[in-house]
């Protein structure tokens, strides 16, 4: 039977097939999408099929079924694990058996985090390291202190991101939404990649958005202030994950570790946080009850990271827990190469 989440994707993606190309018709793609979204959102929390906790623990047992023999210790990393998607990401990673790094730019919420995960599964195996992505010298010094302890890293989770915030820029001097979401994951990424490599079969996860089809990898909008809009930003900084994920995936193929991205749903959580004070009363309704909860919220990254039947893919975006056509930037292999050589040149300009 075809699952809600297939159907909603399956009308998304056929409605960009035949929107991308004209401005118009995109506005009318992303008013759809938003709609669809919301209407899935609503429906989902039905349980008409199964319950958001019951499909967690569905693919925390089919991950340890397959696993079972694995004698090493497993480890993962997950950025922005304090609150929301990540929290209950992490949750479900240790209950599946995995060591987590809980890569937190604050300590003491951090801190709550760990011992309310602690309490909730009875288990020890969760770990603070400082991370703050909008700055290079913190992503070096996660990179040194992981590398000094561990010697793999079997999954990496790109989870933390920020949305909507009014024009701010990194410790480094780069555009906070793009900034933190891609060039901090690009570059804590690529410096944990030796110990990805050296662990056989991982995965990467980027948790990118919906928001991927407001979206455009145009360069202006990322440098140049007058132009910046914050939800365009949001889009652009979404954008580039999945681009990120498709190139780097092209890099790894053969390697056997696969790299994937994924929309997580329209989640109750802390990420409306920097839209306007005078917002917050509109947000809150549509909030409780148009999205869905934290741990609906964590299913698409859990079963992107988790999923048996998921090995060997790689280079696919998610939504709804099955695979979605992003935005056809994100398909376009030179566009995702461009991206690359530009985060790479910010990175070298704008490192002390
Ligand atoms: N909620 C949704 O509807 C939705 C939809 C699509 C995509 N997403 C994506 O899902 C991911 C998780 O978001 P969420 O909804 O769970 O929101 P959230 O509760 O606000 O979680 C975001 C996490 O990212 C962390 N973070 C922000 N800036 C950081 C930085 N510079 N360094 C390190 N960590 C940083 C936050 O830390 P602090 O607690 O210290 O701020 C928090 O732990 C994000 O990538 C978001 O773009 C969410």
């Amino acid at each position: 039977m075809i699952s809600l989440g297939s159907l909603a994707n399956y009308i998304i993606s056929s409605a960009l097939y035949y929107c991308q190309g004209s401005p118009l018709l995109m506005l009318l793609f992303q008013v759809t999408c938003v709609a669809i979204e919301f209407l899935y959102s609503i429906l989902s929390k039905f349980n008409f099929w199964t319950s958001p906790k019951a499909g967690i623990d569905q693919y925390v047992l089919d991950y340890k079924k397959m696993n079972n023999t694995l004698a090493e210790e497993r480890f993962a990393i997950v950025t922005g694990a304090n609150s929301g998607i990540g929290l209950e990401t992490s949750k479900a990673l240790a209950l599946a058996g995995f060591h987590v790094i809980m890569a937190c730019r604050n300590k003491k919420l951090a801190a709550e985090a760990i011992s309310k995960l602690e309490l909730e599964t009875g288990l020890k195996t969760f770990e603070f390291i400082q991370l703050d992505l909008a700055s290079f010298k913190s992503i070096d010094v996660f990179i040194d202190q992981y590398k000094k302890s561990y010697s793999k890293l079997h999954l990496l989770v790109n989870n933390a991101g920020l949305a909507f915030c009014p024009y701010s820029k990194t410790k480094d001097g780069i555009e906070m939404q793009f900034g933190t979401n891609h060039l901090g994951h690009f570059k804590l990424t690529n410096g944990l990649l030796d110990l990805i490599k050296a662990s056989g079969r991982a995965r990467i996860v980027v948790v990118s958005s919906l928001a991927n089809y407001v979206g455009t990898f145009d360069k202006s909008l990322i440098l140049e202030e007058s132009r910046y809009n914050r939800i365009i930003s949001y889009g652009i900084s979404k954008l580039c994950n999945i681009m990120f994920a498709n190139e780097l995936a092209r890099r790894l193929n053969g390697t056997g570790i696969a790299v994937n991205s994924l929309h997580p749903g329209s989640v109750n959580t802390n990420a409306t946080k920097y839209l306007p004070d005078s917002l917050h009363g509109v947000i809150d309704v549509i909030k409780s009850l148009l999205l869905i909860g934290p741990i609906a919220g964590s299913l698409t990254s859990v079963k992107v990271a988790l999923d048996p039947k998921l090995e060997g893919v790689t280079g696919k975006f998610f939504m709804n827990q099955e695979e979605a056509t992003p935005l056809g930037e994100a398909l376009d292999e030179q566009k995702c190469k461009d991206l690359w050589e530009f985060s790479e040149e910010l990175i070298k300009k704008h490192s002390t």
